[in-house]
């Protein structure tokens, strides 16, 4: 063989070679270290995995420090998860409850048209200086007017200058700065890649899953990458994960807001624990909408009414209109729906289905005819049947309604969906 022989086969070779190399690092994530870190260091800067060398003097409490504490996990600000989040002693918040209605919502969705810049997070000159943070802190009962002073002045963003309020005491290092900037900007972690909607007026906060994920491939992501620490979803578990989450992962989900926390921790791993990213098999995002689907649908077909559902049911944003729920020992379940027709006048729809698992369909009737008092008589009631209403519980507190008129109703009547939680909360029902 020639040297020009020789040439060619190296040159087949490597090109073969880098054309493995590369489909390979595709296959897996293309998050470079960069995103990484920033991942990290937007959970908790301070942290030694995220580049951080531990709590300034000026501030105790590192909630008052974190960028998902007053952002949320989401980076949604409170149209995300944070979005009924109280402060605390211990922690701010997203801006609940707060005189200072700035958005903390700085996530820029998948397209080009906004990023965040390394200069915004450093907040030169207009930041607070960490003593304002948990030292703001006044009890309500101690002296009202300055505990609504503090809890604003606490939520405010941090001076992060070298040449600010915190000049000299411990910063976000220029590379932590620079990867949370490239963290929030990158369109793959965004939750509108995740989400294709989020209702936060839904109590818990509704997620609706990228409709190209896949509940079977993420039940076997969960059982390859999961279960050795955490255990079954659906049951406590205390082994290698600590503890947490307490009462299992299930139970997590099932609380407010908390698909924002688990596809951060999930996906980028938790700094300063033994939940790496490289531990959990470097998870991109395909992953993470699999999984997200997975346990939704567990949380969703795990549950089965009871007579425990029973009771007024609403959804917040809706105040003035409602559902009464009965569920009667032999799965009949009886509706009452006190809405307002078109023109705005009350209007009630009763109905009854028979239940089945986690849901109930009930056939809607709307009356007339019925008169006041002495003067009534059962044989003058008129009875149409107005619609369906399909409830879906995923837990004791919260559910969902589509409510779908019927065809000689549908051109005046919108279908629409309702998200409900309770307005009365039973004993055995307030503690989950
Ligand atoms: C204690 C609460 C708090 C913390 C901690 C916090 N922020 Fe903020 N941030 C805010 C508030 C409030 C605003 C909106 C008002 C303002 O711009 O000061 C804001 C604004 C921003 C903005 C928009 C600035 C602009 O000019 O539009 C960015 C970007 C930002 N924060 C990123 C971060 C990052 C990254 C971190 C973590 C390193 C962080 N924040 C930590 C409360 C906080
Ligand atoms: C090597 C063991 C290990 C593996 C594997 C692991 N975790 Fe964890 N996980 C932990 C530990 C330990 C904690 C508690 C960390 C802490 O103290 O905050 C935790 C916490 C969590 C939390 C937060 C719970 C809370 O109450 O704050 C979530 C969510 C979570 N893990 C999800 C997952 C998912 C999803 C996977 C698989 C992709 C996974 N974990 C794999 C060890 C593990």
């Amino acid at each position: 063989m020639n040297n020009n022989g020789k040439l060619t086969i190296f040159i087949v070779a490597t090109m073969f070679l880098c054309l493995v190399w590369s489909t390979n690092i595709w296959s897996k994530d293309d998050a470079s270290a960069c995103v990484e870190l920033g991942a990290l260091a937007y959970n908790n800067w301070i942290s030694t995995d995220a580049g951080g060398s531990g709590i300034p003097s000026g501030e105790p409490l590192k909630d008052y420090l974190r960028c998902k504490s007053c952002h949320g996990w989401d980076r949604l600000g409170m149209r995300g998860g944070y979005v009924r989040r109280s402060r605390t002693a211990e922690r701010p918040n997203a801006g609940y409850g707060d005189t200072d209605t700035t958005s903390r919502d700085i996530a820029p969705g998948m397209g080009d048209y906004y990023h965040i810049r390394a200069s915004e997070i450093r907040h030169a000159g207009i930041g607070r200086a960490y003593e304002d943070g948990s030292g703001s802190w006044v009890d309500l009962a101690v002296d009202p007017t300055a505990h609504a002073a503090g809890y604003t002045l606490g939520n405010q963003h941090p001076d992060f200058s070298t040449t600010g309020v915190n000049a000299g005491d411990k910063l976000p290092t220029q590379e932590q700065v620079d990867c949370i900037a490239l963290f929030v900007n990158y369109g793959d972690s965004d939750p509108k890649f995740y989400f294709f909607g989020i209702d936060y007026h839904a109590d818990p906060v509704w997620y609706n899953i990228h409709p190209g994920a896949n509940a079977t491939a993420g039940e076997s992501f969960y059982e390859q990458n999961c279960m050795a620490c955490h255990g079954d979803p659906a049951l406590d578990h205390s082994g290698m994960n600590g503890g947490k989450p307490e009462g299992g992962m299930l139970a997590f989900l099932r609380k407010d807001g908390k698909f924002s926390e688990f596809v951060h921790k999930a996906r980028w791993g938790i700094p300063d624990t033994i939940m790496t990213r490289s531990t959990i098999g470097t998870p991109n995002s395909q992953d993470m909408i699999d999984m997200m689907l997975y346990l939704q649908e567990s949380i969703t077909s795990s549950f089965v009414i009871t007579n425990g559902i029973s009771g007024t049911w609403w959804d917040p944003q809706r105040s003035g209109e409602g559902f009464m729920i009965d569920v009667a020992k032999d799965g009949l379940v009886a509706v009452s729906y006190y809405t307002y027709d078109t023109m705005g006048h009350q209007m009630w729809v009763i109905g009854a289905g028979n239940l089945n698992g986690n849901t109930v369909e009930i056939d809607f009737e709307l009356t007339d005819g019925g008169i006041y008092g002495s003067a009534f008589d059962p044989l003058t009631v008129n009875r149409y049947p107005w619609g369906t209403g399909i409830f879906t519980f995923s837990s004791c507190y919260v559910g969902k309604v589509e409510i779908i008129p019927n065809q000689d109703y549908s051109g005046i009547f919108e279908a629409q969906t309702i998200y409900i939680s309770r307005l009365t909360m039973p004993e055995h029902c307030a503690d989950e």
